[in-house]
C-alpha cells in the first residue's frame, strides 16, 4: 500500500485566483460553479483563506440551489485532493497472493452493528476489508465505540500494523487517520452548526471523498431511510444513493448501494456491548433475522464488487469460518474475543400495558433512549458507557401480553432512566385489535428495500 500526500505549498504567498464572495454569489443566484472556482474554494477554505462564515453561506446556497452531477464530482475530487490518498492495489497475502479489497459505508442508524459481522465474513472468502470507522455522535452509534466494549481492543493502529493485519488476517476495523480529506473534516463541523447537513451534494461528497481517499477497490453503500436515518423518505435516500454510486464509479471504484429500512432499529439491541453480543450471535450462525439478512446482502454485494460471485455468504456464518476471522481480528488488535463483555450496573423494564400486537417501534426513539442512557456522547471526546443501551424483547408484528417486557433499559447511572423513558414516549404502540395480515406483513418485512447500481 502507498500513501500519497498533497504537495506542500512553499515560498511567498501567491495571490488568490478568485474571491469567496463571487463564488457565493454564483451559487446564491442559481448558477453552476465552474471547476477552477470549486478547486479554489475548497483548497482556500482548507488553508483558512476562505472564512468559516463565507463557507457556511456557500453551503447554505448549495443546500438551497443544489449542484449538478459534474459540480458534485469536482467538489468531491477537490476534497480528496486536500489530503492523503491510500492505495491498496499492491496488497498481498503472506503466500504472495494478490488481495482484492472491499469496503462498506453505512449512512448510519440505530442498532447498526453490521460492520462487526460483515468485515470478518467478507474476509473469510479471501477479500481484504480495510474498514476505517468512526465514533457515534448523537443518536447513532459508532463502530469504534462498540468494539471498544471488548476488553483490551484498540482502534488506533499504525499504517504498518493495519497493513500487516490486512495481509495476515484479512480484516481490520480501525480509526481513520486525520490525513484523509481534511477539507471534509472542517466542512462537516461547520455544516453541523449551520443547518446545512441535509444537502445531498454535501452529504454525498463528504462520504465519498473519504471513501475514495481510503483507496478501496470495491465499495458498497448502505443508504438508510426512515425515522432513524439522515434521509427520512425513500425518494431522498434513493437520490443520495444514486449520487454516491455515480461519484464512486466516476472515480474508478466499483460502487453499488443497498437502500435499507431504518424506520425500526436493526436487530434487538442498541448500545455498545449489547451490539457486540448480538454480532457474535450472528457470527455463531444465529442472531436476529434482519441483522442476518442485511449482513448477508451486503457481503454478497462486496464480494461481487471484488469479483467473487459464486458463493452464498450465509455458509460461512453457519460453519464458523467467519467467526474464526473475527477471533483473529479482535486478537490482532489486543482484544480478548472470549472475555465477558461489560454489563450495565442497573436495568429497568418497559412493559406492555395491554394484550395485542406491537405495531410500532420507532428507530429514532430507541436511538435517543440508548444515547440518553449513556451509550452515546453529547460532545466529541466524552467517554461512553460500554454496557448502556436498549434491549428489545419484541419486534413489530409480535404478539404481546399485558405486563410482558418489551424493552430493557441498561445504564450505569440510574438517574438517566427518566429521560430515556421520555424519549420512548410515543415511540412504540401496541394495538389491541390487530389485523392479522398487517401483523404478519410487519413481521416479515424485508430490511433491504432496493439495490442501486
Ligand atoms: N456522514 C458523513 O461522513 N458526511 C455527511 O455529510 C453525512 C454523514
Amino acid at each position: 500500500m502507498t500513501i500519497s500526500s498533497p504537495s506542500a505549498a512553499g515560498g511567498a504567498a501567491a495571490p488568490e485566483s478568485f474571491d469567496a464572495i463571487e463564488v457565493i454569489r454564483l451559487k446564491r443566484d442559481g448558477h453552476r460553479i465552474d471547476d477552477a472556482r470549486i478547486d479554489w474554494v475548497v483548497d482556500a477554505y482548507t488553508r483558512g483563506v476562505v472564512a468559516p462564515e463565507q463557507m457556511s453561506a456557500l453551503a447554505m446556497a448549495i443546500l438551497l440551489n443544489g449542484m449538478d452531477r459534474d459540480e458534485i464530482s469536482r467538489w468531491t475530487a477537490a476534497m480528496i485532493a486536500s489530503g492523503e490518498r491510500m492505495d491498496f492495489s499492491g496488497l498481498t497475502a503472506p503466500d504472495g497472493r494478490r488481495l482484492a479489497t472491499a469496503d462498506k459505508h453505512s449512512t448510519g442508524g440505530v442498532g447498526d452493528k453490521i460492520t462487526l459481522p460483515l468485515a470478518p465474513l467478507v474476509a473469510s472468502y479471501g477479500v481484504a476489508v480495510p474498514q476505517l470507522s468512526g465514533r457515534g455522535l448523537g443518536h447513532t452509534g459508532g463502530t469504534l465505540d462498540k468494539l471498544e466494549a471488548i476488553p483490551g481492543w484498540r482502534s488506533d493502529l499504525t499504517t504498518e500494523a493495519m497493513l500487516r493485519q490486512l495481509s495476515e488476517v484479512g480484516a481490520v476495523i480501525c480509526a481513520a487517520g486525520s490525513g484523509l480529506a481534511p477539507a471534509d473534516k472542517r466542512l462537516y463541523a461547520l455544516r453541523d452548526v449551520t443547518g446545512t447537513v441535509e444537502a445531498i451534494p454535501l452529504i454525498a461528497s463528504s462520504i465519498m471523498s473519504k471513501k475514495i481517499a481510503e483507496g478501496t477497490g470495491a465499495l458498497v453503500l448502505d443508504v438508510k431511510c426512515g425515522s432513524g436515518a439522515f434521509m427520512k423518505d425513500e425518494a431522498s435516500a434513493r437520490e443520495l444513493a444514486r449520487t454516491m454510486v455515480d461519484l464512486g464509479r466516476d472515480a474508478g471504484v466499483d460502487t453499488s448501494a443497498l437502500l435499507t429500512d431504518m424506520s425500526v432499529p436493526l436487530g434487538r439491541t442498541a448500545g455498545n456491548a449489547l451490539e457486540v453480543r448480538e454480532s457474535v450471535e450472528v457470527l455463531a450462525g444465529g442472531g436476529p433475522a434482519d441483522v442476518v439478512e442485511l449482513t448477508v446482502a451486503l457481503a454478497a454485494a462486496m464480494l461481487a464488487g471484488a469479483g467473487v460471485t459464486d458463493v452464498d455468504p450465509a455458509e460461512h456464518l453457519a460453519n464458523g469460518r467467519a467467526m474464526d476471522v473475527w477471533n483473529r481480528m479482535i486478537e490482532a488488535q489486543g482484544g480478548d474475543p472470549r472475555a465477558a463483555l461489560p454489563t450495565a450496573a442497573h436495568t429497568e423494564d418497559v412493559v406492555a400495558e395491554t394484550d395485542g400486537v406491537l405495531t410500532e417501534l420507532d428507530a429514532m426513539a430507541v436511538g435517543l433512549a440508548a444515547w440518553r442512557l449513556g451509550a452515546g456522547r453529547e460532545r466529541q471526546g466524552e467517554a461512553v458507557q460500554a454496557g448502556a443501551g436498549v434491549e428489545l424483547h419484541a419486534r413489530p408484528g409480535d404478539r404481546v401480553v399485558k405486563g410482558q417486557t418489551l424493552m430493557t433499559l441498561h445504564t450505569d447511572t440510574p438517574e438517566r432512566f427518566d429521560r430515556a423513558r421520555q424519549a420512548l414516549e410515543g415511540g412504540w404502540a401496541v394495538s389491541a385489535a390487530p389485523d392479522a395480515a398487517a401483523a404478519a406483513a410487519l413481521r416479515e418485512r424485508s430490511v433491504v428495500l432496493d439495490r442501486i447500481g
